[in-house]
This record gives C-alpha cells, sequence and structure tokens, in this order.
C-alpha cells in the first residue's frame, strides 16, 4: 500500500485494472465531458493564502455533521453498483468509513442492499441516498428499511429527471454483470438492468422506472413518512438550496453528480459560494462533492462555507484497488493531506479555515 501516496495514484492503478465496460462506467462524466474537467481545474483556480508564525501545536479535523461527530469533514457520496469494482461492494466502503470515522452514504441502486450493509458496518455513520421510483410503495419502502437499519439520513438526489448521456455506456451498452443485482430489490426490480437492448441498460432502467415528474412537493411527502433528516442532493442554484431549505431539508449537498448529469453545468467549487449566500437566513447545512481528489480541496471548499466534502469516484478506486484496505488507504491519503494544509496555513481546526483564506486566481492578475 505504500506505494499509493496520492489519489491518483489509486485512480491510475483502478484504471489499469478494471475491465473496460466497469472502468467507463466508473469514470465516465455527461456527453463532451467538460464539466467532468472543469470539477478539478476550478479547485486550482483558487489559492490558499497561509498565515505565519501563528504557533502551531498540532490540529483538529473533527467536525460535526447534523449533530454526529466525524473524524474529518470528508465522507463519501453514493455510487452505484460498487460489486463490479470488488467483490465485497459496498460492505467494504461502509467498513472502510466505519473505521476512519466518516460517513457512507449507500445508494439506492447498490449490489449490497441496506441490511447487508447495516450488518457489515453495524457503527459507521450511514446515510441512505434515495431516488424516488414511480411507483411510491417501492420509495417508502426503502425509506422505512434505511430507517429501521440504523441509517441516519436520507440523501434525495434531486438531479435525476433523466440520467445523463454518457457516451461510452451508450456505446458499451453498459449492463450490470450477470452474477450481480440490485440487491435493494426482488424480481425485475433487481435484475431488469441486465438487459440493455439499444444503448446504456442503466439509463433505459432509470428511465423507465424513476419519476421524473418530482417537484418540491415530494420533500413534505418524504416528511411525512419519515423522521430522518433530509438531505437535497444535487443543487447548484442558490434559489433551489433557499427552495430546499424552505421545504424543510437540513442540509443541501452541492453537486453536479459527478459531471455525470449535464455538460456545460458549473464546477461545484465555483457556485458554492452563491449557495452558502443563498441560505445563510436558514439553518441548514451545506455540504459539496465533485472533483474533490486532494486535501487542499477540502480546505479550499471549506473555506468557501461547505461544513463538509464528499468524494465519489475516490472510493471506487481505493476499492478497485484493494477493497476496505484501499477505501481507508484513500481516505487516510486525504486526511494527511488536509492535516498538513491546516498547519501550513496556520489553521489548526476547522472554525478557522475563514473565507479570506482563500483567493480565486484571476484577484492576483488585476
Ligand atoms: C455516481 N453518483 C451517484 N449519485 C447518486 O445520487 N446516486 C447514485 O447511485 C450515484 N451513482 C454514481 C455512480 C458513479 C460511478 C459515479 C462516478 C457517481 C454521483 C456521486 O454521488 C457524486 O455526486 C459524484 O461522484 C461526486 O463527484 P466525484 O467525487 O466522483 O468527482
Amino acid at each position: 500500500m505504500e506505494k499509493y501516496i496520492s489519489v491518483k495514484d489509486l485512480e491510475d492503478a483502478a484504471l489499469a485494472a478494471l475491465p473496460k465496460t466497469v472502468r467507463d462506467y466508473y469514470k465516465s462524466g455527461a456527453t463532451d465531458e467538460y464539466t467532468l474537467a472543469e470539477n478539478r481545474r476550478a479547485f486550482q483556480r483558487l489559492r490558499i493564502r497561509p498565515k505565519c508564525l501563528v504557533g502551531i501545536k498540532g490540529c483538529d479535523t473533527s467536525t460535526t455533521i447534523l449533530g454526529d461527530k466525524v473524524s474529518m469533514p470528508v465522507g463519501i457520496s453514493p455510487t452505484a453498483m460498487q460489486r463490479m469494482a470488488h467483490p465485497d461492494g459496498e460492505t467494504a466502503t461502509a467498513r472502510a468509513a466505519q473505521a476512519e470515522g466518516v460517513i457512507y452514504t449507500l445508494s439506492t441502486i447498490s449490489t449490497s442492499s441496506i441490511e447487508e450493509v447495516a450488518q457489515a458496518a453495524p457503527n459507521a455513520l450511514k446515510w441512505f441516498q434515495l431516488y424516488i421510483y414511480n411507483d411510491r410503495e417501492i420509495t417508502r419502502n426503502l425509506v422505512l428499511r434505511a430507517e429501521r437499519a440504523g441509517f441516519k439520513a436520507i440523501a434525495l438526489t434531486v438531479d435525476t429527471p433523466l440520467f445523463g448521456l454518457r457516451r461510452a455506456d451508450i456505446r458499451n451498452k453498459f449492463t450490470l454483470p450477470k452474477h450481480l443485482k440490485l440487491a435493494n430489490f426482488e424480481g425485475h426490480l433487481s435484475d431488469k438492468i441486465h438487459s440493455s437492448g439499444e444503448g446504456s441498460g442503466l439509463s433505459h432502467y432509470v428511465n423507465n422506472l424513476f419519476d421524473p415528474s418530482l417537484t418540491w412537493d415530494e420533500i413534505r411527502w418524504l416528511k411525512s413518512i419519515t423522521k430522518l433528516p433530509i438531505i437535497a442532493k444535487g443543487i447548484l442554484r442558490g434559489d433551489d438550496a433557499a427552495r430546499a431549505a424552505r421545504a424543510g431539508c437540513a442540509a443541501v449537498l452541492v453537486s453536479n453528480h459527478g459531471a455525470r448529469q449535464l455538460d456545460g453545468v458549473p464546477a461545484t467549487i465555483e457556485v458554492l459560494p452563491e449557495i452558502t449566500a443563498a441560505v445563510e437566513q436558514y439553518n441548514v447545512e451545506v455540504y459539496l462533492d465533485g472533483g474533490v481528489t486532494t486535501g487542499t480541496d477540502v480546505y479550499k471548499a471549506l473555506a468557501l462555507g461547505a461544513k463538509m466534502v464528499f468524494v465519489g469516484r475516490p472510493a471506487l478506486w481505493g476499492l478497485a484497488v484493494a477493497g476496505q484496505e484501499g477505501v481507508q488507504k484513500m481516505l487516510n491519503i486525504i486526511r494527511k493531506e488536509f492535516e498538513y494544509t491546516l498547519q501550513i496555513a496556520g489553521t489548526q481546526t476547522i472554525p478557522e479555515i475563514t473565507k479570506d483564506m482563500v483567493r480565486h486566481e484571476a484577484t492576483y492578475s488585476r
């Protein structure tokens, strides 16, 4: 494991090891993948402004998210079908999150069930990502199962009326390998994804079964069936963030779905200031995902007002390389980089990461 010094090292090793169809599914963004590259580039356009001689005596990366303590402000975003990366799939990722004291989010379309994940990592801080199916009984059942299994929040994905166009998946006629199934379901809901016909089998599955007609009223409905806090995942506009807050969400996750939905949308870090300003008057937490691969990325997002960040693909790369151990390695690389950033920037705790610690590169060339 020592040879992996960066998340990029894990990514390179994972991409070399995974079969083409899986590799393409995990790494792709929508259409031309402009936003996919921008998610990374936008972080690089920000500069950290360290303070000198502040008397560093160590650092504290811990924080509190929706009332629960986490060891660092980095959690794992939901990514579908993790058993394609490693035989233990979601159970390994959840165990890694448990060992590292960070949040694990399970996808609705996972290859390990809600109950399997709960059993594998009973003490992990687990959230459940929800897609709303046309059939509300199916949806209700998922939420109740997650609640019963000890999951602590529902991350409702709000950016997916249709699945984005991912060219590689269309070319590859992507389907789930036959030995796997969508483990939260029985019958055709669990294996319909095996038949593709034309194009991506996943797109067929989603576009037939997920409800594209959702509105903000859905939050009211969700709140009527569960006491768990609801996070709106996929917000890219300040006005939508305010709508989520007014609808009763406890948090918003600024996300462009890993640039997999609509190409040409902004990088998430670019819209973060707009979102934090829009919800200032509400009691909601703001998180971000998309393109986070280093400790300095985490630092920049926190400086611009995120309470924490999440990583999607980096967990898949760690998982593909070495299962639970690989995911822990990924988390520890980012943890170490974040600890170094905190101290060298002259800020020992998270509340000290104020807005002035980061500036856009353009402000230096004026
Ligand atoms: C995702 N994402 C996602 N989101 C969601 O709400 N439900 C899901 O099932 C999935 N599945 C999924 C699969 C794969 C392969 C990827 C790469 C992404 C989006 C995910 O939660 C997150 O928003 C992004 O992955 C964050 O960007 P990075 O960290 O991958 O750059």
